[in-house]
């Protein structure tokens, strides 16, 4: 028993005293460590990247953003995802690295001692100016201090979305700091608040409504402000007619003539009318509704025609077909373009020519021999 008692005491000293680093393991030990992965990776003055990136300065770095190395997706992903490397996260990736970043194109299987670990840490550490005497440290953002935040946002970043971007368990869950903020979204909540739905109809609540029923409805809660046939009253919108006017000086866009999809009335006319006292609006009253808006819209002429969750999708709207997937990036223009030159790109050393107090921000026309007109700032 008394053999194991050592390993868990450092172990619980890890994790509550991640910033010290050098506490933790030796520098001499990590650099025999480090041998299996040198093959890989390269420390020190004039490093490379090799197989894998450079890890100079790896601690407190983010994951997957050492300079032109070429990641894999799941590691920039997982850097997007709030995943910075220091003292608990690497103990975690460097003994199963494809646990913690799954998809990772490190083939590695790990480190199975502790002490291996520990101490290829320490080597690593020298190798990064974050782990430097404090005084250092701090005038770099990426100081001792704001090591913890970061493990905070991993474990935030989590919850969030309930769902991490690798469906993995981020390493620092048992150790990072809760704001204690707010609480959990209940389910209830949520649905109450997930209410879009899609051209495919993917998202539309069960319900059904007939043209006379939204009939009725439009002009109890609708007609005061859109018109008794959608044509509107004052300046609110019309919400019929217009076809065949798209290409006319003055276009009148409703939902007959310019929208692309019905998903779009019932998600609009249950998220926000009647205006002033929106989601008042049961699903059958918007599946009603919307079918009298289809045959204002003469899209329909049968009065007892029902919408329904069922027959929605096949409904398609004339002006569908005119909207298309924006295919700007394979035009040739795009395609042909090379990278744009970010660095000493005109030819010899730059020069200041003038300085801004002079400087004529409003460029004259050539040859014109004229003062600078004063659009200079003085
Ligand atoms: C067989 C090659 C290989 C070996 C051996 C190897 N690595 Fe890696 N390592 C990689 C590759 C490749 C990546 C990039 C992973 C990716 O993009 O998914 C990587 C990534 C990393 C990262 C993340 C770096 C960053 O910038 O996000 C760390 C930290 C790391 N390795 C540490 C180690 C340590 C410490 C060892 C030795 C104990 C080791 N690796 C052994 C290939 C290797
Ligand atoms: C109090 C006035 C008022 C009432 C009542 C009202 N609306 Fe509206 N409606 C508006 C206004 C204002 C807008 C434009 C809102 C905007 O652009 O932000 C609008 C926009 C719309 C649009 C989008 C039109 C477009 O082309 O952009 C639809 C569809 C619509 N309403 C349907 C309805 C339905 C169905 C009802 C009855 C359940 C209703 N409205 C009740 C004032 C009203």
């Amino acid at each position: 028993m008394s053999k194991f008692r050592d390993p868990l005491l450092l172990t619980a000293g890890l994790l509550l005293a991640s910033a010290h680093l050098a506490d933790a393991g030796d520098v001499d030990a990590g650099k025999k460590v480090f041998a299996k992965c040198a093959a890989c990776h390269a420390v020190g003055q004039n490093a490379k990247h090799k197989v894998g990136p450079v890890l100079n300065d790896v601690i407190g770095r983010k994951a997957g953003t050492a300079e032109g190395y070429n990641y894999s997706p799941a590691m920039a992903k997982a850097g997007e995802g709030g995943l910075v490397w220091d003292d608990t996260t690497l103990h975690a990736y460097l003994a199963k690295p494809r646990d913690v970043v799954k998809g990772t194109k490190m083939t590695f299987a790990g480190l199975k001692k502790r002490d291996d670990v520990d101490n290829v840490i320490a080597y690593l550490e020298s190798f990064s100016t974050v782990a430097e005497p404090a005084q250092k440290a701090s005038k770099d953002e990426e100081g001792a201090a704001p090591a913890g935040a970061k493990s905070a946002e991993i474990t935030q970043a989590q919850p969030a979305g309930g769902q991490s971007q690798t469906g993995e368990k981020q390493p620092t869950e048992s150790t990072g700091t809760h704001f204690m903020l707010g609480r959990e979204a209940t389910p209830e909540e949520i649905a109450a608040w997930d209410i879009d739905v899609r051209p495919d109809g993917l998202g539309l609540p069960e319900g059904h409504g007939t043209v006379a029923q939204g009939m009725a409805i439009y002009d109890e809660k609708c007609a005061v402000c859109h018109g008794d046939f959608g044509e509107a009253v004052g300046r609110r919108p019309v919400l019929a007619g217009g076809q065949g006017t798209l290409q006319a000086d003055r276009p009148e866009k409703t939902i007959g003539s310019f929208w692309p999809y019905l998903s779009t009335v019932y998600d609009y006319v249950r998220r926000a009318m009647p205006f002033g006292d929106a989601r008042s609006l049961s699903n059958d009253d918007v599946y009603a509704l919307t079918a009298y808006l289809l045959y204002l819209n003469d899209e329909i002429s049968d009065e007892n025609f029902e919408l329904s969750k069922e027959n929605f999708a096949s409904i398609r709207l004339p002006n569908e077909p005119n909207f298309i997937d924006d295919d700007r990036l394979q035009e040739p223009y795009y395609v042909d373009k090379s990278e744009p030159c970010m660095t000493d790109c005109a030819p010899g050393k730059a020069t200041i020519k003038m300085h801004a107090a002079v400087l004529d921000v409003t460029p004259e026309a050539k040859g014109g021999g004229e003062e600078p007109t004063g659009g200079g700032i003085e």
